[in-house]
């Protein structure tokens, strides 16, 4: 066995390759010298080689009996499909070639391991940081093309991830048009290891209603989750989750799957005949054509792939361990971020120096530190009808530009932070009357507005650089912090005037493209702002987005009981480092709804935390709970940013009470949420068992808001007894109501 210095071994014949990470072992086998097939993915194993496992007797195979070979492509579990030579199940990649033809033969031809990873041009990826990770790279070609595929594999082993990722190269003589180039598949069994039937665990909703959890039993043929509106939308996560039946956060498999995309998806699962399944996960192939030129190369968007044996809570472990580390980067990507106030939900459009200095002033006495200027400062945009894309200040709202009232703000000791939605245009502007081609639109024919404005075709360089001077411009004209990237429209209309008829179905592809170049740019030139995305919420609320911003604006909806619910689904997925979240007035103003202030900070604090309301119309009282709520935030924020996220109880599961918990990585520490959320007569104080503790440490519990000198000690006990026999949480009055716990070793 040659063990090579990382985590792929290969074997003796080199016709098996092993990836291993800390906790599982994925196989990748050559069947017959050809093709390249799926042998196992699941708890780690030991053997490097699994021909025993082989699903064809050797008579059946492709060299030996040509007379079934449309049998064997049809069953045989490919770690990579091709099209159109008998496999009917979902093909990874399609092309159509001079002659009109479209088969893809997928032909294995080799191997390398490189140490490392490669960036993917013009794309967002996971990185290795300590030397860690290695590459496996397995080209396939069709040789009657000369169409190639290299699949890349890098393992991170702490995090049990492996990610994948595909480049397609025309190596023939003529332009190939790629109608789909998924970005993995994967064939693999449809029954857990006991025997039961695999689930399909995705997240659905739509505005103010992101991230709702929906696990269904997978029937036969195609199912699953896409978006075609030119984003990744609200209505559904890329993410794919095959689950164990019962699927609890410590018990059953779970294999995850998130995609490293912000445009049109498709993470489709395939039940066939033999219940086997096949996991697609790729840019969506509607609206996708891409004119491959000889020698060109298309790279594919990464898939990042986790297995966990105990249950969802791993899973979101290990996601959480991978995009802190491997995925965010920046200045912000390890620190504590500003606490902001954003005047959004405070005003809306009717602001001007003196509201924003008011609300920054008593800001400032309750421990905020930036204020965060949203829609409405520039050119004439006092409603959303209007001046999407002509980046100047309104010098009626804010006479002496953003850079007198960061002047005001830094006297006070405050930061400025602003709003953009620059892939916007609104047809009132000096921006599209000077350049209507510019967004995307249909010559001669109507043009599709929402929120009365359109898209800008930002896949054209000439747009693109327009905006990054007109942003830079901005950030140049004063002392800017933070800026906060909004999207709030989906896309329709397609064409660009910058392409050629035949390469207009590019378009998508390359505006996702052209997102991320601008988002580079802007980091790259001004490396110091905390950049936060956000599409009409959490529309956009993707593992590529958190290439360019730590954090990303997780919903409108900031009902803090609301806000149980979005943030429990959207912390399955992405850390609690990442969620915009935000302490905001009450009654709602998108439910209605009023929660207590000090149960909304307890909700914000396991997000971002920050401020979205009037605070001068605030009491005195509420005043001084935000005090204490900005001194929590300074107390436990490198916990709630670094630690390992527990979910305790789901309110969504029992319709009663909601109970979360970060813990160090070290398990000297940890901090518990409980929320009392909805009462019932004969409530009675109950008992909760904590997790993520070490067994054989002895902990103190206390109430997480009492002054450090003196706080109120709950009990003293070992990990194994918090862990198994619980504690008693009170019986509290009244819905909404909530207490913090801080855990610590003795
Ligand atoms: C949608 C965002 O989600 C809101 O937070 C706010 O910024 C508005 N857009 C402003 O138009």
């Amino acid at each position: 066995m040659k063990i090579l210095p990382s985590n792929i071994t290969v074997s003796p014949k080199e016709d098996f390759f092993r990836i291993d990470t800390e906790n599982t072992s994925y196989v990748i086998g050559i069947e017959d010298g050809l093709y390249l097939g799926h042998f196992y993915y699941g708890p780690s194993i030991s053997d490097d080689s699994l021909s025993y496992r082989r699903k064809f007797s050797p008579w059946m195979t492709p060299t030996k009996n040509k007379r079934e070979l449309a049998i064997f492509m049809d069953g045989f579990s490919f770690e990579y499909p091709g099209w159109g030579r008998g496999d009917t199940r979902e093909g990874a990649l399609k092309a159509v070639f001079k002659d009109g033809t479209e088969r893809v033969d997928l032909i294995y031809q080799g191997y390398e391991i490189t140490s490392g990873k490669a960036p993917v041009p013009g794309l967002p990826s996971t990185f290795d940081t300590e030397g860690e990770v290695e590459t496996l790279r397995i080209d396939l070609k069709d040789p009657d093309t000369g169409l190639a595929v290299a699949l890349y594999y890098s393992a991170f082993a702490e995090c049990d991830v492996i990610a994948r990722r595909v480049e397609v190269v025309n190596g023939g003589s003529s332009d190939v048009v790629l109608q789909r180039v998924l970005s993995a598949s994967m064939d693999m069994p449809g029954r857990d290891r006991q025997g039961r039937a695999f689930e399909l665990m995705t997240f659905h909703g739509t505005w103010a209603r992101e991230f709702t959890r929906e696990i269904r039993p997978i029937g036969f043929g195609r199912t699953g989750v896409t978006s075609i509106n030119g984003k990744t939308g609200n209505r559904t996560q890329s993410f794919l989750g095959i689950v164990s039946p019962g699927i609890t956060q410590e018990d059953g498999e779970v294999y995850g799957l998130q995609f490293l995309y912000s445009g049109n998806y498709s993470s489709m699962v395939e039940k066939v005949p033999s219940e086997d399944l096949r996991v697609s996960v790729g840019i969506h192939p509607e609206e996708f054509n891409w004119v491959l030129a000889p020698g060109e190369t298309f790279y594919a968007p990464e898939v990042v792939l986790t297995y966990s044996a105990s249950g969802l809570g791993k899973m979101s472990r290990n996601f959480h361990d991978l995009f802190r580390k491997h995925l965010i980067r920046g200045a912000y990507r390890d620190k504590k971020r500003p606490i902001l106030i954003n005047n959004w939900e405070a005003t809306y459009f009717d602001f001007d120096t003196e509201k924003l200095l008011a609300i920054a002033k008593q800001a400032k006495e309750c421990g905020v530190e930036m204020l965060v200027v949203d829609d409405g400062w520039f050119g004439k945009r006092n409603d959303d009808n209007t001046s999407l894309g002509d980046w100047t200040v309104n010098e009626e709202k804010l006479p002496g530009g953003l850079s007198g009232l960061s002047e005001k703000l830094k006297e006070m000791g405050m930061k400025l932070g602003v709003w953009f939605e620059p892939e916007m245009v609104s047809p009132d502007s000096d921006l599209y009357r000077a350049h209507p081609d510019w967004a995307i639109s249909i010559p001669g024919r109507d043009i599709t507005l929402s929120r009365n404005q359109l898209v800008l075709d930002v896949s054209r360089k000439d747009v693109r650089d327009y905006l990054i001077s007109a942003i830079s411009a901005i950030l140049n004209s004063a002392d800017i912090s933070y800026v906060k990237w909004d999207m709030n429209r989906h896309m329709a209309d397609l064409y660009s005037a910058d392409l050629p008829a035949e390469r207009q179905g590019e378009l998508l592809h390359r505006y996702v493209l052209g997102l991320y170049d601008l988002q580079e740019r802007l980091l790259t030139s001004f490396p110091h702002i905390l950049l936060e995305n956000c599409s009409s919420g959490g529309a956009r609320f993707d593992p590529g987005m958190l290439y360019y911003s730590p954090q990303i604006w997780t919903s409108d909806d900031t009902d803090a009981y609301e806000r149980i619910r979005i943030q429990e689904g959207a912390a399955t997925l992405y850390p609690l480092s990442s969620l915009g979240a935000h302490v905001s007035i009450c009654p709602n103003h998108v439910t209605g709804r009023t929660v207590p202030i000090r149960t909304r900070g307890h909700v914000a604090l396991a997000g971002t935390f920050g401020y979205e309301l009037d605070i001068t119309q605030l009491s005195k009282e509420d005043h001084e709970e935000m005090k204490k709520q900005t001194a929590l935030f300074h107390k436990y924020n490198d916990l709630v940013r670094n630690g390992d996220y527990y979910r305790i109880a789901s309110f969504r599961d029992n319709g009663f009470f909601d109970c979360y918990g970060v813990v160090s990585k070290d398990k000297s520490e940890m901090l518990m949420t409980f929320i009392h959320v909805m009462n019932r007569p004969c409530n009675q104080d109950r008992f909760i068992c904590l997790k993520g503790l070490d067994e054989k440490k002895r902990y103190r519990v206390t109430w997480a808001e009492d002054p450090e000198d003196q706080p109120e000690v709950v009990v003293e006990a070992y990990g194994s007894t918090l862990m198994n026999a619980g504690i008693i949480f009170p019986c509290l009055s009244g819905d909404f109501r909530s207490v913090l716990y801080y855990i610590s070793e003795i």
